[in-house]
Protein backbone atom coordinates (compact mmCIF):
# COMPACT_ATOMS: atom_id res chain seq x y z
CA UNK A 1 0.00 0.00 0.00
CA UNK A 2 1.33 3.55 -1.17
CA UNK A 3 1.53 6.08 1.59
CA UNK A 4 0.28 9.06 -0.04
CA UNK A 5 2.33 11.59 2.24
CA UNK A 6 5.69 10.05 1.39
CA UNK A 7 7.16 11.83 -1.35
CA UNK A 8 7.51 9.79 -5.12
CA UNK A 9 10.56 10.63 -7.42
CA UNK A 10 8.76 10.92 -10.38
CA UNK A 11 11.05 13.50 -12.40
CA UNK A 12 14.43 11.61 -12.59
CA UNK A 13 17.64 14.10 -13.48
CA UNK A 14 17.49 13.06 -17.38
CA UNK A 15 13.90 14.28 -17.28
CA UNK A 16 14.27 17.46 -15.47
CA UNK A 17 17.51 18.06 -17.72
CA UNK A 18 15.51 17.65 -20.69
CA UNK A 19 12.77 19.05 -19.91
CA UNK A 20 14.38 23.03 -19.06
CA UNK A 21 16.33 22.72 -21.65
CA UNK A 22 13.36 22.27 -23.83
CA UNK A 23 11.50 24.87 -22.17
CA UNK A 24 14.33 26.98 -22.64
CA UNK A 25 14.72 26.39 -26.43
CA UNK A 26 11.15 26.47 -26.95
CA UNK A 27 10.63 29.93 -25.44
CA UNK A 28 13.43 31.19 -27.77
CA UNK A 29 12.07 29.75 -31.04
CA UNK A 30 8.94 31.20 -30.07
CA UNK A 31 9.82 34.54 -29.82
CA UNK A 32 12.57 34.75 -32.37
CA UNK A 33 10.00 32.81 -34.46
CA UNK A 34 7.39 35.32 -34.57
CA UNK A 35 10.24 37.96 -34.77
CA UNK A 36 11.04 36.42 -38.03
CA UNK A 37 6.90 36.17 -38.92
CA UNK A 38 6.18 39.65 -38.29
CA UNK A 39 9.78 40.87 -39.39
CA UNK A 40 9.85 44.67 -39.16
CA UNK A 41 13.30 46.18 -38.10
CA UNK A 42 11.85 47.87 -34.62
CA UNK A 43 10.93 44.54 -33.32
CA UNK A 44 12.56 43.16 -30.33
CA UNK A 45 14.96 40.99 -32.47
CA UNK A 46 16.45 42.07 -35.85
CA UNK A 47 15.61 39.49 -38.65
CA UNK A 48 19.19 38.40 -39.87
CA UNK A 49 19.90 37.41 -35.44
CA UNK A 50 16.09 36.21 -35.43
CA UNK A 51 17.03 33.89 -38.10
CA UNK A 52 20.47 33.10 -36.87
CA UNK A 53 19.14 32.00 -33.37
CA UNK A 54 16.40 30.40 -35.00
CA UNK A 55 18.00 28.34 -36.56
CA UNK A 56 20.70 27.41 -33.64
CA UNK A 57 18.17 26.89 -31.40
CA UNK A 58 15.79 24.39 -33.58
CA UNK A 59 19.43 21.97 -33.98
CA UNK A 60 19.70 22.26 -30.01
CA UNK A 61 15.76 21.69 -29.58
CA UNK A 62 16.05 18.75 -31.99
CA UNK A 63 19.71 16.79 -30.47
CA UNK A 64 17.43 17.50 -27.25
CA UNK A 65 14.54 16.03 -28.08
CA UNK A 66 16.48 12.65 -29.07
CA UNK A 67 17.45 12.11 -25.15
CA UNK A 68 13.22 12.33 -24.54
CA UNK A 69 12.98 10.34 -27.34
CA UNK A 70 15.24 7.84 -26.17
CA UNK A 71 15.06 8.28 -22.36
CA UNK A 72 11.34 6.74 -22.56
CA UNK A 73 12.41 4.31 -25.31
CA UNK A 74 15.27 2.56 -22.29
CA UNK A 75 13.61 3.96 -19.04
CA UNK A 76 10.25 3.27 -17.46
CA UNK A 77 9.79 6.24 -17.50
CA UNK A 78 8.24 5.40 -21.20
CA UNK A 79 5.48 3.42 -20.03
CA UNK A 80 3.74 6.51 -18.68
CA UNK A 81 3.19 7.66 -22.28
CA UNK A 82 1.35 4.07 -23.07
CA UNK A 83 -2.50 4.95 -23.46
CA UNK A 84 -4.34 2.21 -21.98
CA UNK A 85 -6.88 3.06 -25.31
CA UNK A 86 -10.13 0.80 -22.98
CA UNK A 87 -12.28 3.17 -21.85
CA UNK A 88 -10.15 6.52 -22.38
CA UNK A 89 -12.80 8.22 -23.70
CA UNK A 90 -14.28 7.91 -20.16
CA UNK A 91 -11.36 9.07 -18.37
CA UNK A 92 -10.80 11.82 -20.23
CA UNK A 93 -14.25 13.15 -19.52
CA UNK A 94 -13.67 12.67 -16.02
CA UNK A 95 -10.87 14.38 -15.73
CA UNK A 96 -12.43 17.21 -17.86
CA UNK A 97 -15.20 17.55 -15.52
CA UNK A 98 -12.80 18.06 -12.65
CA UNK A 99 -10.67 20.88 -13.86
CA UNK A 100 -13.94 22.42 -14.64
CA UNK A 101 -15.72 22.44 -12.13
CA UNK A 102 -14.65 19.71 -9.49
CA UNK A 103 -11.85 21.80 -8.49
CA UNK A 104 -13.32 24.61 -7.68
CA UNK A 105 -15.74 22.49 -5.47
CA UNK A 106 -12.44 21.32 -3.82
CA UNK A 107 -13.03 17.88 -5.10
CA UNK A 108 -10.19 15.09 -4.42
CA UNK A 109 -8.58 14.71 -8.27
CA UNK A 110 -10.49 11.34 -9.69
CA UNK A 111 -6.70 9.68 -11.14
CA UNK A 112 -4.38 11.09 -7.89
CA UNK A 113 -0.51 10.58 -8.48
CA UNK A 114 0.78 7.44 -7.58
CA UNK A 115 4.53 6.00 -9.07
CA UNK A 116 2.37 3.67 -11.66
CA UNK A 117 0.17 6.63 -13.11
CA UNK A 118 2.23 10.06 -13.15
CA UNK A 119 -0.09 11.88 -15.26
CA UNK A 120 -4.07 12.13 -15.65
CA UNK A 121 -5.36 11.29 -18.72
CA UNK A 122 -5.73 14.75 -20.11
CA UNK A 123 -1.99 15.22 -18.90
CA UNK A 124 -1.64 11.98 -20.92
CA UNK A 125 -3.22 12.76 -23.75
CA UNK A 126 -1.80 15.93 -24.05
CA UNK A 127 1.59 15.25 -23.85
CA UNK A 128 1.62 12.13 -25.72
CA UNK A 129 0.17 14.72 -28.85
CA UNK A 130 2.85 16.99 -28.06
CA UNK A 131 6.05 14.95 -27.79
CA UNK A 132 4.83 12.23 -30.30
CA UNK A 133 2.76 14.14 -32.85
CA UNK A 134 3.65 17.75 -32.60
CA UNK A 135 7.02 18.25 -31.79
CA UNK A 136 8.30 15.92 -34.14
CA UNK A 137 6.14 17.75 -37.04
CA UNK A 138 8.24 20.90 -35.98
CA UNK A 139 11.47 18.82 -36.15
CA UNK A 140 10.59 17.79 -39.96
CA UNK A 141 9.53 20.40 -41.25
CA UNK A 142 12.45 22.80 -39.85
CA UNK A 143 14.58 20.72 -41.38
CA UNK A 144 12.40 20.72 -44.67
CA UNK A 145 13.22 24.67 -44.28
CA UNK A 146 16.69 24.57 -43.58
CA UNK A 147 17.93 22.20 -46.33
CA UNK A 148 14.92 23.40 -48.94
CA UNK A 149 16.41 20.78 -51.33
CA UNK A 150 15.05 18.34 -49.90
CA UNK A 151 11.73 18.89 -49.64
CA UNK A 152 9.09 18.13 -52.33
CA UNK A 153 9.79 20.18 -55.54
CA UNK A 154 5.82 20.73 -56.25
CA UNK A 155 2.79 19.02 -54.93
CA UNK A 156 -0.60 20.27 -57.33
CA UNK A 157 0.92 23.24 -58.45
CA UNK A 158 2.34 24.47 -55.25
CA UNK A 159 5.96 24.52 -54.25
CA UNK A 160 6.70 21.78 -51.70
CA UNK A 161 8.33 24.49 -49.39
CA UNK A 162 4.97 26.24 -48.85
CA UNK A 163 3.36 23.39 -47.95
CA UNK A 164 6.68 22.66 -45.24
CA UNK A 165 6.44 26.54 -44.37
CA UNK A 166 2.22 26.20 -43.41
CA UNK A 167 3.54 22.96 -41.53
CA UNK A 168 6.18 24.26 -39.59
CA UNK A 169 3.86 27.47 -38.39
CA UNK A 170 0.82 25.43 -37.47
CA UNK A 171 2.73 23.14 -34.94
CA UNK A 172 4.84 26.13 -33.83
CA UNK A 173 1.50 27.90 -32.80
CA UNK A 174 0.27 24.62 -31.35
CA UNK A 175 3.25 24.14 -29.67
CA UNK A 176 3.23 28.06 -28.31
CA UNK A 177 -1.08 27.50 -27.51
CA UNK A 178 -0.12 24.07 -25.37
CA UNK A 179 2.80 25.85 -23.55
CA UNK A 180 0.29 28.56 -22.11
CA UNK A 181 -2.22 25.88 -21.33
CA UNK A 182 0.21 23.68 -19.75
CA UNK A 183 1.77 25.99 -17.48
CA UNK A 184 -1.84 26.91 -16.33
CA UNK A 185 -2.86 23.69 -15.70
CA UNK A 186 0.96 23.06 -14.31
CA UNK A 187 -0.75 25.07 -10.92
CA UNK A 188 -3.47 22.93 -10.15
CA UNK A 189 -1.05 21.14 -8.03
CA UNK A 190 -1.48 20.82 -4.56
CA UNK A 191 -0.37 24.43 -3.64
CA UNK A 192 -0.19 26.61 -6.93
CA UNK A 193 3.59 26.47 -7.04
CA UNK A 194 4.01 22.26 -5.89
CA UNK A 195 4.19 20.98 -9.81
CA UNK A 196 6.75 23.45 -10.94
CA UNK A 197 8.66 22.48 -7.54
CA UNK A 198 8.54 18.77 -8.36
CA UNK A 199 9.92 19.29 -12.19
CA UNK A 200 12.74 21.14 -10.48
CA UNK A 201 13.84 18.95 -6.97
CA UNK A 202 11.97 15.30 -8.70
CA UNK A 203 9.76 14.87 -6.10
CA UNK A 204 6.17 14.73 -6.16
C1 LIG B 1 8.39 27.64 -19.10
C2 LIG B 1 7.81 26.60 -19.67
C3 LIG B 1 7.33 25.34 -18.95
C4 LIG B 1 7.00 25.15 -17.64
C5 LIG B 1 7.01 26.17 -16.50
C6 LIG B 1 6.63 23.76 -17.49
C7 LIG B 1 6.22 23.15 -16.32
C8 LIG B 1 6.08 21.78 -16.12
C9 LIG B 1 5.79 21.12 -14.87
C10 LIG B 1 5.56 21.86 -13.54
C11 LIG B 1 5.76 19.79 -15.07
C12 LIG B 1 5.51 18.72 -14.00
C13 LIG B 1 4.06 18.44 -13.86
C14 LIG B 1 3.62 17.37 -14.82
O1 LIG B 1 4.23 16.31 -14.91
O2 LIG B 1 2.63 17.63 -15.51
C15 LIG B 1 6.00 19.57 -16.48
C16 LIG B 1 6.08 18.33 -17.10
C17 LIG B 1 6.17 18.15 -18.48
N1 LIG B 1 6.28 19.15 -19.42
FE1 LIG B 1 6.49 21.12 -19.07
N2 LIG B 1 6.76 23.14 -18.71
C18 LIG B 1 7.16 24.08 -19.63
C19 LIG B 1 7.39 23.88 -20.97
C20 LIG B 1 7.14 22.69 -21.63
C21 LIG B 1 7.22 22.52 -23.06
C22 LIG B 1 7.56 23.63 -24.05
C23 LIG B 1 6.92 21.21 -23.32
C24 LIG B 1 6.83 20.48 -24.62
C25 LIG B 1 6.85 21.04 -25.81
C26 LIG B 1 6.68 20.55 -22.03
C27 LIG B 1 6.36 19.22 -21.88
C28 LIG B 1 6.28 18.56 -20.66
C29 LIG B 1 6.18 17.12 -20.52
C30 LIG B 1 6.13 16.10 -21.65
C31 LIG B 1 6.15 16.87 -19.13
C32 LIG B 1 6.11 15.49 -18.46
C33 LIG B 1 7.55 14.95 -18.39
C34 LIG B 1 7.64 13.58 -17.74
O3 LIG B 1 7.56 13.50 -16.52
O4 LIG B 1 7.79 12.55 -18.47
N3 LIG B 1 6.82 21.48 -21.04
N4 LIG B 1 6.20 20.80 -17.09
Amino acid sequence: MENHNEPLYLYPVWIRLWHILNALFCLTLIITGLSIQFSNPTIIVKFRAAVAVHNVAGVLLSINYLIFFLGNLFTKNGAYYVIEVRGFFTRLKSQFHHYTIGVFKNENAPFPVTMESKFNPLQQFSYVAIMYAVLPLVILSGIGLLYPEITVHSLIGISGLDYTDLLHLLCGFIVTIFMCIHIYFCTFGKTTLSNFKSIINGYH
